[in-house]
């Protein structure tokens, strides 16, 4: 069968939600995709006004719109970007259709990757400083993972910033807790206010709560004539993040419990109570359940601080991400190192696969970042890595290198090339004396040279 101009409704019915109401916000079309999205019956729907068929509809106030706007919506259909354009009909506005242009929060977040690579190639020219003003280096958008794993995180990410419920931070060493915290804050709509951090493990015991809860002037001795205000004062309308929560002293856990729970604070030495309006993030890389065993965390406050909890998955759990990681973390390094690495050798990309990481995506940034020192040309090679030995000795014993056609002839490779290169460098260059040192001829040394593709 032909398709002709006329079957312009079947079109209509193979785009993403569409919907038109009249001016009386009556639903006059639906198509298919829109009914079962809003899980409405089609038939049912028509004729009937817009808020009774889908009480979150913004399209009643979209009829006094003049112009096509976009609109940003999360109900309980999903997370979506639809827009909104009204109808004309000899002049006169008659309706208003809505049609989603992105549904799903998996549609979201992959556009939102996409158009994150997308500025940093339109971006990539401008100097460091530009690309990477403070306020939006820790938004959602700078998470990078497509794995099951960081998709879900986004999603919780996405769902903490719409509440305002305390939220616990878990996971390992450098998987990117503050990252996460940070990111909830400036998607939330909390981000015009400050975003404040206090690091328990970075103070001694005696200065926390002064930090915390600020002081009245002469509270105590030391204390400056003026007083000071605390890190509670100045979240207040934002977000307090209390990073490893698990170094929060015993002694002051009750305060900081009642601080919580009463959402008011006394400064020290002062006498009326403040109240304050913030969203508590906490973040901790111990067990705090083993901790409240020990009888060093506070169950009462652990209950609190639990409300949401969202765990950042380590490295080993989302090992497809790396290449990602890998490549994004370059991007950036080239930035403030003034280098031009383009390419990872796939025997490093090997290795990186087959390392365990304990300390995440931050030792993968210290490891890329000392590899790139020794960096001439575009392209990270293993031998680069040497500092690294554990690479060297995982690589033997990869499955997927016993399952390439020559194993031992990788490694030996690898082993050779690494070699080779040194004493080039030791020599500056120099074949007859690099050749001399490692007991082979001239000729030979350029015919590994060639094979091996170490240039010279
Ligand atoms: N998924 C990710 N995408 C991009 N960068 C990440 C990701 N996860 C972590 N990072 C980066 O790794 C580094 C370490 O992250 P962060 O400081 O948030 O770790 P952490 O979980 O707070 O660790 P610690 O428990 O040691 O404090 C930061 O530079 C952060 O931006
Ligand atoms: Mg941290």
């Amino acid at each position: 069968m032909k398709l002709a101009y006329d079957d312009y409704k079947l079109y209509l019915d193979y785009v993403y939600g569409a919907m038109v109401i009249d001016m009386e916000g009556n639903v006059v079309y639906m198509n298919e995709q829109c009914a079962s999205y809003l899980r409405v019956d089609k038939d049912a729907s028509i004729g009937r006004h817009a808020s009774d068929v889908f009480p979150s509809t913004k399209m009643i106030e979209g009829l006094s719109c003049e112009k096509p706007r976009i609109v940003y919506y999360n109900s309980y259909a999903g997370l979506g970007i639809s827009i909104q354009a009204p109808m004309f009909k000899d002049g006169n506005k008659v309706g208003l259709i809505e049609y989603d242009v992105i549904q799903g929060s998996e549609f979201l977040y992959d556009f939102a990757d996409k158009y994150r690579l997308f500025l940093d190639g339109e971006f990539k020219f401008l100097p460091h400083q530009i690309t990477h003003l403070g306020d939006n280096k820790y938004t959602i958008n700078n998470i990078v993972g497509n794995s099951p794993g960081i998709r879900r995180l986004r999603e919780q990410i996405a769902q903490a910033a719409h509440g305002s419920s305390t939220v616990l931070i878990t996971g390992e060493t450098g998987t990117g807790k503050e990252l996460v915290a940070h990111a909830i804050h400036n998607l939330s709509s909390r981000r015009k206010h400050p975003f404040v951090r206090i690091n328990a493990a970075s103070l001694p015991d005696s200065l926390i709560e002064s930090e915390l809860f600020g002081y009245e002037p002469g509270a105590f001795t030391g204390a400056t004539k003026e007083g000071k205000q605390g890190k509670f004062e100045q979240a207040n309308k934002g977000t307090l993040f209390l990073d490893e929560i698990n170094q929060m002293p015993v002694a002051l856990q009750p305060k900081l419990l009642r601080a919580i729970q009463e959402k008011e604070i006394d400064r020290l030495g002062g006498t009326k109570s403040i109240p304050l309006d913030i969203r508590i993030i906490t973040a901790t890389n111990r067990d705090l359940n083993r901790l409240i065993k020990e009888g060093k965390f506070r169950e009462d406050l652990f209950y609190r601080l639990n409300v949401v909890e969202i765990r950042t998955p380590s490295l080993r759990d989302v090992p497809g991400d790396i290449p990602l990681l890998t490549d994004s973390i370059l991007r950036e390094l080239n930035l403030v190192m003034g280098k031009k690495v383009t390419k990872v050798d796939p025997a490093v990309r090997e290795m990186f696969q087959s390392y365990d990481w304990p300390g995440n995506v931050r030792e993968l940034q210290n490891v890329i970042e000392r590899a790139m020192n020794y960096v001439e040309g575009d392209t990270l090679l293993p031998e680069f890595f040497e500092f690294k030995q554990v690479f060297f000795d995982k690589m033997v014993n990869r499955e997927s290198l016993l399952e390439s056609d020559s194993p031992i002839e990788i490694v030996k490779n690898a082993a050779e090339r690494s070699l080779i290169r040194k004493v080039l460098v030791e020599c500056g260059n120099n074949k007859s004396q690099a050749a001399r040192m490692l007991k082979i001829s001239r000729p030979l040394l350029y015919k590994k040279m060639r094979r091996l593709e170490i240039e010279g």
